[in-house]
């Protein structure tokens, strides 16, 4: 009988994560979790198995997939490094939080008429993390830049140990459209798509499986 060959199983994160000050009030960013809901629909669509992280945003998850909610970055640290080792890939699309409060204060902070500091430390870096526990998976990371996009994208890749990295600019967060290019870690572009984020999705995706299905 021929050998039925295994569906790709992959992580997505999406979304944004949120670092509280206290038990109101938070630091986040205007990440729709477009982009990575999109991706996970046509990774679906490709016949794959789907785990996605993702942090608060106003989408439904795609039906099919497994869904798992995070709120802080911690959290989505914790969830990716449980869940990647039974998957051969990830696609960090999530836009994460990268600094919180030294100290979350209980209850709700109190004006004291004037100006006020808050000390903030950097959150973990979850694709750093996962890039440095793939052994045989793979990783693609986003690089979001404002400044040097292809040179800073670059050292993400390489920081993060990530496979591929998706350039993309800061009128990203929160559009229905991007436009993005696909890096790889020789430094060559591989792909560049513009316009519906469902779109790129589906080109993402069908270059991903020309590269990652054996
Ligand atoms: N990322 C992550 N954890 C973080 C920060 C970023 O997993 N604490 C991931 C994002 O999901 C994305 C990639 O790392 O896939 C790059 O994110 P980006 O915001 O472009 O870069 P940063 O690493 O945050 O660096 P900087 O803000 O200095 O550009």
């Amino acid at each position: 009988m021929p050998k039925l060959s295994q569906p790709v199983r992959v992580l997505i994160t999406a979304g944004p994560t949120r670092e509280y000050l206290d038990d109101i009030r938070y630091l986040s960013n205007g990440s729709s979790g477009r982009m990575g809901y999109a991706i996970a629909q046509a990774a679906l669509q490709a016949g794959w198995e789907v785990v996605l992280v993702s942090g608060p945003v106003e989408l439904s998850a795609p039906p099919g997939c497994e869904f798992h909610q995070v709120i802080t970055t911690a959290q989505m640290k914790d969830a990716c490094e449980r869940l990647f080792p039974a998957c051969q890939g990830v696609i960090a699309t999530a836009a994460v939080c990268d600094y919180k409060p030294v100290q979350r204060i209980t209850g709700k902070m109190k004006k004291v008429g004037g100006p006020v500091s808050i000390q903030m430390i950097e959150t973990d870096d979850v694709l750093a993390g996962l890039g440095h526990m793939k052994e045989t998976r793979w990783v693609m990371g986003f690089a979001l830049e404002a400044q040097n996009p292809r040179e800073n994208a670059l050292q993400k890749l390489r920081r993060k140990n990530c496979d591929w990295i998706v350039l993309n600019n800061p009128t990203a967060i929160g559009a229905e459209e991007n436009s993005v290019e696909l890096i790889e870690s020789s430094g060559q572009t591989v792909g560049q798509w513009s316009g519906p984020k469902t779109l790129i999705a589906q080109q993402l995706i069908s270059w991903l499986k020309g590269h990652v299905e054996s």
